[in-house]
């Protein structure tokens, strides 16, 4: 077997820029130790998140150019919208300025006190989208996705038996929609298996629930289908994907992700008086249904990345990428949420420096520790995120890996940032809170070290 290569070549290149330890040691103080605040320019290695930072293609960059800015019915809303028909199934298309947007008009429709709205886990925003309309947000993961050592090749799985038991125990009445994360973000980009989802639509029509999906990692998912499912290995990624969302009623999807885009989301549904609804919350806070907070040129760029996304070339090289930086951290002795995800890796950060009790954030230290060491800058997914009201079942750092932006060599650099921090792991210090605002803390919050 040969090298698993980029299925591309370079056309225009970012410098990135080295700053001394010193330089970092003072931009974190400023920061408040939090890396959100920091600016780009002082970080190296930026794997803050997949979203919105992946390089488009030069068919994309074509359509940037092409984009119809038309505010009603451009040509561009339509390749978009007949490209997601086709892709997705779904009849009902609208286009908003990224998954949060998509969220919101969901669930102000959706939600409201009294409702109670399941997902295998949601992810941050989805939460504060469902909190925010007065309905109560539940996490249903499978056990073995609470186990960062178990390698179950479908850990973003729903626990079909806890979705049954909380239908019972709340009556079906007060749930709105079932939701199910694909890939599963928040539990360590894992994915859901067709068998899992089929398995939770069969539970929604015997209730007679509508079922969502979140999918903003949809084509990473469909890919790990075909590769660790039964009988799925000869099926073309584009039915498998076709399958996942005609078992669902809708989704949301924040095409930052798998729409291969800087800026973009999807809202996509089947029923008729839903899709007016929406329709109308649209226009009256992202824009007309034909662009829905975007220019025209993003919609083209949108309908290419959608394309662009399903090539089993690209999804091969992306798996395998991600996978590589997993596995060097684990043969090192770094504990990550095994197997690794599809688009990050998600170190253990509460293994990785078990002398930082939880209420100190490990993870926001593991975090401050990688931007000191090499100026590259992770996210935590732990305490900080999630921790406010409860525990949350691990403590994770994520290395989130960009869209067709980096190559081997800076992922070689992380890993031996990764080796000299675990040689000092011991020195790591814990933090606390000094300010926070009421929601999304991670963003905003400022620390001092304990
Ligand atoms: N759902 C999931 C599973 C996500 O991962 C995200 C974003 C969203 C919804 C919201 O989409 O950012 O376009 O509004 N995740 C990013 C991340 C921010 O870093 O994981 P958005």
């Amino acid at each position: 077997m040969k090298t698993i290569i980029e299925p591309f070549r370079i056309k225009a290149v970012e410098p990135i820029r080295m700053t001394t330890p010193e330089e970092r040691e003072a931009r974190l103080r400023e920061a408040g130790f939090n890396l959100f605040l920091l600016r780009a320019r002082d970080v190296l290695i930026d794997l803050l998140t997949d979203s919105g930072t992946g390089a488009m293609s030069s068919e994309q960059w074509a359509g940037i150019m092409r984009g119809d800015e038309s505010y009603a019915g451009a040509d561009s809303f339509f390749r978009f919208e007949s490209r997601l028909q086709e892709m997705t199934g779904f009849a009902h298309v609208l286009p908003t300025h990224q998954g949060r947007a998509s969220e919101r008009i969901l669930f102000e429709l959706l939600g409201g006190p009294d409702k109670v709205v399941p997902n295998n886990t949601h992810f941050d925003t989805t939460l504060a989208n469902v909190e925010h309309s007065g309905a109560r947000a539940v996490n249903l993961p499978i056990a073995e996705g609470r186990d960062p050592r178990n390698r179950h090749p479908f850990k973003g799985n729903m626990d079909v038996a806890a979705l049954e038991h909380l239908i019972d125990e709340v009556g079906a009445e007060r749930i709105p929609a079932v939701m199910i994360t694909v890939t599963n973000n928040s539990g360590g980009g894992q994915p859901v298996s067709l068998e899992n989802i089929r398995d939770v639509r069969a539970v929604c029509d015997r209730h007679g629930l509508p079922l969502f999906l979140d999918a903003c990692r949809f084509a990473e998912n469909a890919w790990f289908i075909k590769q660790r499912e039964p009988g799925q290995q000869d099926r073309p990624v584009k039915d498998i994907v076709r399958e996942m969302f005609g078992l669902a009623d809708g989704a949301t999807i924040s095409a930052k992700k798998d729409g291969l885009v800087n800026i973009g989301g999807v809202l996509l549904m089947r029923d008729e008086d839903l899709f007016r609804r929406a329709s109308s919350l649209l226009i009256l806070t992202e824009g007309y249904v034909t662009y829905g907070g975007l220019a025209g040129r993003d919609l083209e760029a949108m309908a290419q990345g959608f394309e662009e996304v399903l090539r089993e070339d690209y999804l091969q090289y992306r798996i395998r990428s991600t996978a590589y930086l997993g596995e060097k951290l684990l043969a090192m002795g770094v504990q990550i949420v095994e197997p690794p995800g599809g688009h990050a890796v998600y170190v253990d950060a509460a293994a990785f420096c078990p002398h930082i009790p939880p209420e100190q954030f490990p993870g926001q230290s593991v975090v401050c520790g990688l931007y000191r060491e090499g100026g590259i800058r992770a996210c935590e997914i732990g305490s900080v995120m999630f921790g406010r009201h409860s525990r949350p079942a691990m403590e994770l750092v994520r290395l989130a890996i960009p869209r067709r932006v980096y190559t081997q060599s800076h992922i070689d650099y992380v890993i031996e940032v990764f080796d000299a921090l675990r040689a000092r792991r011991g020195d790591l210090r814990g933090l606390r809170i000094v300010d926070e605002p009421p929601a999304l803390r991670h963003f905003t919050a400022r620390f001092a070290e304990v």
